[in-house]
């Protein structure tokens, strides 16, 4: 076997190979990323090896996932009930959020009945000694290593076999095998190769932590997403004491499952009724405010959005959007211009989904509109009123998946009125809830009263 050389040009963005260098990746558009990447290629015959025997598909013998629990609840939900053995998992997320913190706060628990590694390649072992006695977390049987070189990694699960291990972070890791820097997408995409073999061959639980960098100097774990069982991500806001995680791929269980966290100085406490924590049907009524009933994943979530609509002193007004989509609300103020009669081209517009989270579905349109109106006339909607459906661009409130679903979650916390398309009403409507019925944005409008 002789080895033959060759380079291509590798996105640090989203990994694209390109043969030559150019100036803007042609897969993801951002400039100046293609590095330099060597690969060896093996150059051995094809013919010589023996052909793999295809297999019929009622020939496939179906064995059950072995599934257990993070030790948190509402990280299994997110897994789709627990991690599965053999899965491996990225976690994604911005520096600070709180990755570490909660994968050592899972490993705490599960090293209590199973042998777990936790492999950081980012603090000393003393740095996450102390973070573990600050957080109260006392697991005395939980193996750490502090290690960037992933054949001594490697060398320390074979000799361990830990059930579950987490790497922190991905890009910490490099291989002996190439000579291209930690960080760097050949090394992230080689040495997770690496980790999913050992994963798939040893049925092991592997969780890689990734930092997701806008910059083009280490490789986003965008390019870990093809190889991993499932993809989970961090949001939420630096300000904010609320951390989201989201599935955004999973072999082993429903996407767009979201997990809801607190930020304690004890760590991570899972949030398992969020809407109680993002709403509250007796606060004070106040202009641009209204509580939008959304839907996350399996569930329903009550959230607040807020707008603010201000006169604005430059001919090119503002719009700034947090949370919800500016493409949307652009839409929803032509929408409100055309039907609802209402002219904001002189008007800056801010709207914000409080508490850090991110929503995206198109069920959170009326309650934005109703938002803006409301900010713009100074007029407050009451307080218990719930708010969701989609607008159209004639004007028209159509119907959101769930509706039922998201007027018991509402009237449990004792919400006493909503607002809805008039196709989500069915004779089966929660108690205690008045329902308000609308065909039209503008019979929505006329329908906000403040009491
Ligand atoms: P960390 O888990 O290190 O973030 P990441 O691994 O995503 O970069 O968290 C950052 C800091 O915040 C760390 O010093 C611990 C602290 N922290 C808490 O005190 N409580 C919490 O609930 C969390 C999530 C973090
Ligand atoms: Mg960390």
């Amino acid at each position: 076997m002789q080895a033959k050389r060759k380079s291509v040009f590798v996105c640090s963005v989203c990994g694209a190979q390109a043969p030559k260098w150019v100036g803007q990746c042609d897969d993801c558009e951002s400039w100046n990323t293609l590095v330099e990447s060597r690969i060896e290629r093996s150059t051995v015959r094809r013919a010589t090896r023996s052909a793999p025997p295809a297999q019929r598909l009622d020939e496939v013998s179906i064995e059950r996932d072995v599934r257990f629990s993070s030790g948190i609840g509402e990280l299994d939900r997110v897994l789709g009930d627990g991690y599965v053995e053999g899965s491996v998992v990225l976690i994604g997320g911005d520096p600070g959020i709180g990755k570490s913190t909660l994968l050592l706060q899972s490993l705490a628990h599960l090293s209590q009945s199973v042998p777990v590694l936790y492999i950081t390649g980012e603090e000393s072992a003393q740095q996450v000694a102390m973070r573990a006695r600050r957080l109260g977390i006392d697991a005395p049987e939980l193996a750490l290593l502090t290690e960037n070189n992933l054949e001594d990694v490697t060398g320390c699960l074979e000799s361990r076999k830990p059930r579950v291990v987490v790497i922190d972070s991905i890009q910490t890791l490099y291989s002996n095998q190439l000579t291209s820097a930690p960080g760097s997408v050949a090394q992230v995409r080689e040495t997770a190769a690496q980790l999913v073999r050992f994963a798939k061959r040893e049925n092991t639980v592997m969780i890689l932590i990734g930092h997701v960098t806008k910059g083009g100097a280490l490789a986003g774990p965008r390019i870990l997403e093809h190889m991993v069982d499932t993809v989970l991500y961090f949001e939420g806001e630096k300000s904010s004491r609320f951390r989201l995680i989201r599935a955004i791929k999973n072999r082993f269980g429903a996407v767009n499952e979201i997990g809801v966290f607190a930020m304690t100085e004890r760590g991570l406490r899972e949030v398992s009724n969020p809407s109680a924590m993002f709403v509250n049907p007796n606060r004070d009524p106040s202009p641009g405010r209204v509580t939008l009933a959304t839907q996350e994943g399996s569930r329903p979530l009550l959230a607040e959005v807020q707008a603010l609509v201000d006169r604005s002193p430059v001919a090119n007004p503002k719009r700034l959007t947090v949370g919800i989509d500016s493409n949307r609300l652009s839409m929803l103020l032509a929408v409100l211009h055309r039907h609802g009669g209402y002219p904001l081209y002189d008007q800056d517009v801010f709207v914000n989904a409080v508490g850090g989270i991110k929503i995206t579905e198109p069920a959170a349109d009326l309650a934005v509109a109703l938002a803006v109106v409301s900010s713009l006339r100074d007029k407050p909607l009451r307080q218990d009123m719930i708010v969701f459906g989609e607008v159209g661009l004639a004007g028209e409130v159509r119907p959101v998946q769930r509706g039922l679903d998201r007027l018991r979650e509402a009237a449990k916390l004792g919400f006493k009125s909503a607002i809805i398309p008039h196709e989500n009403k069915s004779r089966s409507m929660p108690q205690g809830i008045g329902i308000i019925a609308v065909k039209r944005l503008s019979e929505a409008i006329s329908k906000m009263r403040s009491e």
